[in-house]
């Protein structure tokens, strides 16, 4: 099983060149087989969370052409089966796009219910009560674990979500883009990622207004047409090097970015101490002392994203004073806090809220990623830490960020990834 292996203590300076939104990716892959015709989708993340979606399209007979290593052509002419249920597709939260995606085309779905990290119950009941709205009476989850979605006709309906939910706006989207009528979706997610999926259905010719705002109106649509389009940044790729330069104490651009979209995360950083440029497609962060204290709460965008609650909790584990980390959106998301602990850090968890009473340091150790966004941020504990750090179950990691060890030894961190010991052993020597 491959590992992390690394020496803290450098700084990290220098560009890093941010890669396409994973999530954006899932949802519009999902969306590139409702038309008959080739779409080209650029700025595709080579990560392991795409390649399992691709798996799974590839299974029910879409076709996928890579082009290069971020670039695929799409076509789902040739599409034999309305039922996903390969066991690797539990592996990926974002497979129930494929509901939204078929139901939408062939009014038919079954698709294995998700998995992803397991960072909470996570339920569907908001994707399910807006597929019924919508004309699939039976969309629910039946033995065996499968979530179907089945009708005779769509029609547009007006749907509220209890609760800010991207997974479900996405997916009532897809379902709706080409249902009779109008389609009302309140209290809508609105992170960037909702849009880039309705701006990429919009250029296949959809008719999605909305997205961005908390009301998304569809009109349905009669079909679909092919398309080129390039996915938005990653904003959590982007947000992840931005710690790690605070932590380490560097200076760190992170290029091809869209600004805007990392507003709630510069602003935390700029209140722990750091110092930010921004310019059109850049994001530069110097960071030359100890983070300095402070409370942040997740929250839908434009809040504080949840996926970066366990990265600023890494950096607050090194400030001066008492920081609170309150997280909103999923009940299960500090359990990498012991692995912190391991490390050093002075947390305790009281249901959603984590109390931090900052140290002056972290001691490298062996510890374990316990899902995608957790797993990078131990990382970046071991690169602030004293001594080495070995990270497990780096597969985690690799969901989301391609090539995160080249991109960091990149920026002068001394991290390698290895297979066994004899591999942390010559990494050892070699680092002195
Ligand atoms: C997506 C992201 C994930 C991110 C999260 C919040 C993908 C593939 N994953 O996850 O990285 O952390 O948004 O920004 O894009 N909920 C329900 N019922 C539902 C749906 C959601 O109760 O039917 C709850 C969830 O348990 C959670 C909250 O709503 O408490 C938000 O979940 P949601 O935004 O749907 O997260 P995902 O789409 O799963």
């Amino acid at each position: 099983m491959e590992q992390y292996v690394i020496k803290g203590g450098s700084p990290l300076v220098g560009e890093v060149e941010i890669g396409g939104a994973k999530n954006a990716a899932l949802g519009i892959l999902a969306a590139s087989i409702m038309t008959d015709e080739t779409v080209l989708i650029e700025n595709v993340p080579d990560v392991r969370d795409i390649k399992v979606m691709m798996q799974a399209m590839e299974s029910i007979g879409v076709i996928i052409q890579h082009i290069d290593r971020h670039t695929v052509k799409i076509n789902g002419r040739n599409i034999n089966s309305q039922v996903v249920d390969g066991d690797y597709i539990k592996r990926i939260r974002a497979s129930y796009y494929l509901i939204g995606a078929l139901l939408g085309k062939y009014k038919s779905a079954e698709v294995t219910l998700p998995g992803g990290c397991n960072i909470g119950t996570r339920p569907i009941d908001q994707h399910l009560k807006g597929f019924r709205a919508l004309g699939a009476k039976d969309a629910g989850v039946v033995g065996g674990g499968m979530i179907v979605a089945h009708a005779d006709e769509l029609k547009g309906a007006h749907i509220y979500l209890d609760m800010v939910t991207v997974g479900a706006t996405i997916n009532l989207m897809l379902a709706a883009v080409m249902a009779e009528g109008q389609t009302i979706i309140e209290n809508a997610a609105k992170e960037p990622h909702v849009v880039d999926v309705a701006n990429f259905l919009n250029c296949m010719g959809a008719n999605i207004k909305g997205a961005g705002t908390d009301v998304i109106r569809i009109r349905g649509v009669q079909s679909l047409h092919g398309t080129e389009y390039t996915i938005i940044p990653d904003q959590i790729e982007a947000g992840t090097f931005m710690f790690a330069a605070a932590v380490t104490k560097g200076d760190v651009t992170v290029k091809n970015v869209i600004p805007k979209h990392l507003e709630s995360i510069s602003a935390k950083l700029m209140e722990i101490g750091c110092e930010i440029e921004e310019s059109d497609d850049a994001v530069r962060v110097v960071a030359t002392k100890r983070p300095l204290h402070t409370h942040v709460k997740t929250l839908p965008y434009p809040g504080f994203p949840t996926d970066m609650q366990p990265q600023i909790t890494v950096a607050l584990g090194l400030a001066e004073g008492t920081s609170i980390v309150t997280e909103s959106i999923f009940e299960n998301r500090f359990k990498y806090v012991d692995e912190l602990t391991r490390m050093g850090a002075s947390i305790k968890v009281e249901s959603s809220t984590a109390i931090i009473e900052g140290v002056s340091r972290y001691t490298g150790a062996s510890i374990t990623a316990p899902d995608l966004r957790a797993g990078a941020a131990l990382v970046i504990a071991g690169l602030a830490a004293d001594g080495y750090t070995v990270v497990d179950d780096i597969r985690y990691i690799e969901r989301g960020y391609e090539d995160f060890d080249v991109k960091l030894r990149n920026l002068g961190a001394m991290i390698e990834k290895v297979e066994d010991d004899r591999g942390i052993q010559k990494f050892k020597l070699k680092v002195g």
